[in-house]
């Protein structure tokens, strides 16, 4: 299973003792995938396909991995942020489980990111899955030559999505995408609870703060908003939401939250957090309003959600790593602002992300829509397309039953009435 020098790139493969003890910990509460995987080993449905895959390098991950490769795959893995990957984990991908992988927490963002993409590129992958659909942008781009063999493609974020949708549109998109995030067994529960409580966690980890009684401001109100907002007002949190779509504004509104414009809420708020997948939502002209000592962080996909650049150009100082994770930015007069995972996912540059039972749906449904496309090459049209119904069924009643939950099924006089108009009201 050794792999050769040159076939990964990771931190220090003696971490790799320690990383499979949490991949194997995570694999316990990933039920559903495990029965994918059992199913894979002996129908080997990937069998010698090459596949590159640009995820957030976790124990989760690493199971979803260890899937591919027992269906057959001959996969290559990058990281997807360049702060989200567990060393340890990385490392035993490696050691243990022989998947090539290029991976390393705090790499470069301008230059050993985009190597490490570039060696999932030079794969010549003929199904890839990206996670902010930076493999398809590469594979469009200065890295089209490596895109020859490809079938299809699967992509996990709402970026992501937003992203190839425009490309669709535009005419410009070389192969089929299968939009795995707005899967109900994705969105509903990985961008809700998964998001939810790995961003507070995440915050807790980096801060040790106390969010009984604090104000916390929300930017967005989509799954991810919903799912953070609702874990901070658990915890004692007067939450206040910001955002620019007047129906998610008027559901905030009724599941009893303030709303009100950045602006306003700027002067209010302890700890900021956005969440709305949009450039600059927090600007200039809101760190100048905030209190002193106010905690800024981002959930969202990419670091552009704060305005860094203004922040640090109006600092009269930079604290970096006052503790784990956290800058401390001193404007003029002394106020601090205090910046989180240099505006990265806090979720998983301070914390683990998505606990391993909701990942557990997410991946399932990966591995299966992975099946899907390549069961499927060539019939697809260049487009972004949904997960088949079948594979959300069947991950949905898998989870259920592994929660040793049961449900009541349609009788045949209720299924009747349901396809008919004939019958009464
Ligand atoms: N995205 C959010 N949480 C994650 C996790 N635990 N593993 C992989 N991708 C994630």
């Amino acid at each position: 299973m050794a792999l050769k020098r040159g076939h990964y790139d990771v931190k220090n493969l003696r971490l790799a003792k320690e990383g499979k003890r949490r991949i194997l910990w995570a694999d316990h509460d990933m039920p559903v995938l495990a029965a994918v995987r059992e199913r894979f080993a002996k129908a080997k449905p990937l069998a010698g396909r090459r596949m590159s895959a640009c995820l957030h390098v976790t124990a989760e991950t690493a199971n979803l991995c260890r899937t591919l490769a027992a269906g057959g795959a001959d996969l290559v893995l990058c990281a997807s942020n360049p702060l989200s990957t567990q060393d340890d984990v990385a490392a035993s991908l490696v050691a243990d489980f022989g998947i090539r992988t290029y991976a390393i927490k705090g790499e470069d963002p301008r230059t050993t990111y985009y190597r490490h993409l570039e060696a999932a590129c030079r794969h010549r992958p003929s199904v890839t899955m990206d996670d902010g659909a930076d493999l398809v942008n590469a594979l469009h781009g200065k890295l089209a030559a490596f895109a020859g063999d490809l079938v299809g493609s699967m992509e996990e974020t709402t970026t992501g999505v937003i992203r190839l949708r425009a490309m669709a549109a535009a005419g410009v998109l070389k192969f089929p995408v299968i939009a795995v995030n707005d899967a109900a067994t994705k969105h509903l529960f990985d961008n809700r609870y998964g998001t939810g409580q790995s961003t507070i966690d995440g915050i807790i980890r980096a801060t040790d703060l106390l969010l009984a009684g604090k104000t916390v401001v929300v930017a967005g109100y989509g799954d991810c908003g919903r799912g953070v907002s609702g874990r901070a007002h658990g915890a004692g949190a007067n939450v206040v939401i910001t955002e620019v779509d007047p129906i998610r504004a008027l559901e905030a509104a009724m599941d009893g939250f303030r709303v009100m414009p950045m602006r306003q809420a700027a002067k209010i708020g302890d700890l900021f957090i956005t969440v709305t997948g949009d450039i600059h939502v927090i600007d200039d002209e809101h760190f100048v309003l905030m209190k002193d000592g106010a905690i800024v962080c981002n959930s969202g996909h990419f670091d552009c959600e704060l305005n860094l650049p203004a922040l640090a150009k109006r600092a009269r100082k930079v604290r970096c790593g006052v503790r784990g994770g956290v800058d401390e930015y001193v404007l003029a007069g002394g106020k601090r602002i205090f910046v989180l995972a240099q505006g990265r996912l806090v979720n998983l540059a301070c914390a683990e992300g998505h606990p391993a039972s909701v990942m557990d749906m997410s991946f399932a449904t990966q591995a299966l829509t992975t099946e899907y496309v390549l069961g499927n090459a060539g019939k697809l049209s260049n487009t972004v397309h949904a997960v088949p119904a079948e594979v959300e069924d069947w991950v949905a009643t898998r989870k259920l039953a592994s929660m040793g939950m049961r449900i009541d099924a349609l009788t045949a006089e209720q299924s009747k009435y349901l396809h008919s108009f004939e019958m009464g009201t």
